[in-house]
């Protein structure tokens, strides 16, 4: 059985980490185009580069709550991938072993010239100077608006072959990655975990979970692991 699992900011909410739409989420904090386009950073690297900093700083300090947790224990019954938009390591560091990054990783920098040149940073600040191999200004492999999403079309091959999705934590507005949960097949069931979703855009026949991600995530996995159908 194929399990996906789509991840957005509201899964590491419990971590600390803020998500970007929900109130006093980043996006009322700071402008994406003042930090989250190519255009900020050819204008203000600095100011591109410390947002960044101070992510990696908080995303270094949290740890895998109880969802992340809980995904690992999926594979009793099945083959699970993981496709998060998140760009923190929190999937990683509570046990799941496929991981795909749609948008990039806090962790991981890369020239201005393309993805040629990926390095693993940790959890090292970035600052203006800092070169990569191609001697170009040193940038976070993070997928800024306005780029491309090149992972996009190994996540549509692993969603077609979905038998079970669950996407959590995700306001599903941004493009293309919401576009995944329409790439599911007709067998597929749908699980969706957010304690507020407002209008959910959305193929018919998903099951809405209205929980916090962690406790989402415990009674789903409890449910799928014991054999029964439907989630409580
Ligand atoms: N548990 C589960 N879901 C939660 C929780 C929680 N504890 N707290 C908030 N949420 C939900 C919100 O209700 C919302 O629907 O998480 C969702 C977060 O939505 P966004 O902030 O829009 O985050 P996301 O969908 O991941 O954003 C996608 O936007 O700015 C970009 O690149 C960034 O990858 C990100 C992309």
């Amino acid at each position: 059985m194929e399990i996906v699992i789509f991840s957005g900011a509201g899964i590491s909410a419990e971590s600390g980490i803020a998500t970007f739409r929900d109130s006093g989420g980043l996006w009322e904090q700071y402008k994406i185009e003042e930090v989250a386009t190519p255009e900020a950073f050819q204008r203000n690297p600095k100011l591109v580069l410390d947002f960044y900093n101070h992510r990696r700083k908080n995303i270094k300090n949290a740890l895998p709550n109880n969802a992340h947790k809980q995904i690992p224990l999926l594979d009793s019954i099945g083959h699970v991938t993981v496709i998060t938009q998140n760009i923190d390591d929190l999937h990683e560091r509570a046990g799941s072993k496929n991981v795909l990054h749609l948008h990039g990783c806090i962790t991981q920098a890369k020239g201005c010239n393309g993805d040629k040149f990926i390095e693993e940073i940790g959890f090292k600040d970035i600052e203006v100077g800092d070169t990569a191999k191609d001697g170009s200004q040193l940038r976070p492999h993070i997928v800024w608006f306005g780029e491309a999403v090149p992972a996009m079309n190994d996540a549509i091959e692993i969603v077609k072959k979905a038998d079970i999705m669950i996407t959590v934590g995700s306001s599903l507005n941004v493009y293309p990655a919401a576009s995944l949960v329409f790439e599911t097949p007709r067998k597929c069931q749908h699980f969706v975990i957010d304690p507020n979703v407002q209008e959910l855009n959305l193929p018919e026949n998903f099951t809405l979970i209205q929980e916090n991600a962690s406790m989402g995530m415990k009674n789903l996995v409890q449910h799928l692991t014991s054999g029964n159908k439907k989630p409580r």
